[in-house]
């Protein structure tokens, strides 16, 4: 089942082209990933998708769960922001209220969407739990945890709120290596086991190589090359996607991920 799909997206800033995509599709338990140079056009893609671009021209069609997001009603967009599609960006600290607790955060985001009381504590527990985090970390404040128990809470308070699709930008750049196999391997679980659908930018393609089924390569707001990332991997067709996957060799660590 496809949940996003994006068809000669074009977005244009007076008349520069920033991100020229004619096609992207994510189905339910795919991994789709973005690579590409900085500037390429992978965030300007990825927040096309819940209409976050600001300042911009934008054509073509963008459907997400079947609504199209660029004439959706406000309150529409809204119920799919954030409960079907949840965004996890780079350093999640950042976003998170500095002043509350995790749990109060979580608690909160919840009553926003109409969930309070057993119903609440029950899906903040499976959150939790589904990231590998101690309930205890509901207790901290945001200062008072990793970078990576912070990008695992962004990604529970996702999944608490019933999120079907992660959009995650450079999810795991601010974290080192083990703290990233744990976050892939954490999204990986979560696709296997319900379908957890996730668009991927990363500029690591180490991690590409092991987590995505298809790969689309940008450059200066085209897309150079896309397919499935088997075949990108090993027979790149495009120059610039050679140059790229020639300058990153494949870590050993990331055999570890596999289950
Ligand atoms: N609101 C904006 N106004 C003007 N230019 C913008 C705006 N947003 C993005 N751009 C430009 O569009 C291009 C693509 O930006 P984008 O953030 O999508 O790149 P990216 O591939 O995500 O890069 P990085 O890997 O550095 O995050 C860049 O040249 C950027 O400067
Ligand atoms: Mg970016």
């Amino acid at each position: 089942m496809t949940l996003i799909s994006v068809r000669d997206l074009r977005v244009r800033i007076g008349e520069r082209v920033i991100a020229d995509v004619p096609e992207l599709d994510v189905a339910r338990g795919e991994c789709v990933a973005v690579v590409g140079e900085s500037g390429s056009g992978k965030s300007t893609t990825l927040l096309s998708i819940l209409g976050l671009v600001e300042g911009a021209q934008i054509s073509g069609s963008i459907e997400a769960f079947g609504v199209d997001v660029r004439t959706a009603s406000r309150s529409r967009l809204r119920e799919i922001r954030g409960a079907k599609i949840a965004l996890v960006m780079q350093s999640p600290q950042a976003a998170l209220n500095p002043t509350l607790r995790l749990g109060t955060l979580l608690r909160r985001a919840l009553k926003r969407h109409g969930v309070a009381g057993a119903e609440a504590e029950r899906r903040t527990a499976q959150a939790v739990a589904d990231v590998m985090l101690e309930p205890a970390i509901l207790r901290r404040y945001p200062h008072e945890v990793s970078g990576g128990q912070a990008q695992r809470f962004a990604l529970a308070l996702a999944l608490a709120l019933g999120a079907e699709v992660i959009l995650a930008d450079e999810p795991t750049s601010a974290l080192d290596v083990t703290v990233q196999a744990e976050v892939v391997a954490v999204l990986r679980r979560l696709r296997a086991e319900r379908g957890l659908a996730v668009l991927l930018v990363s500029h690591d393609l180490a991690l590409v190589s092991i987590v995505a089924d298809r790969v689309l390569v940008m450059r200066e707001g085209r897309v150079v090359e896309s397919g499935p990332a088997a075949e990108v991997f090993a027979r790149p067709r495009d120059p610039y996607t050679r140059e790229l996957i020639a300058a990153v060799p494949v870590l050993p660590e990331a055999d570890r991920v596999h289950d």
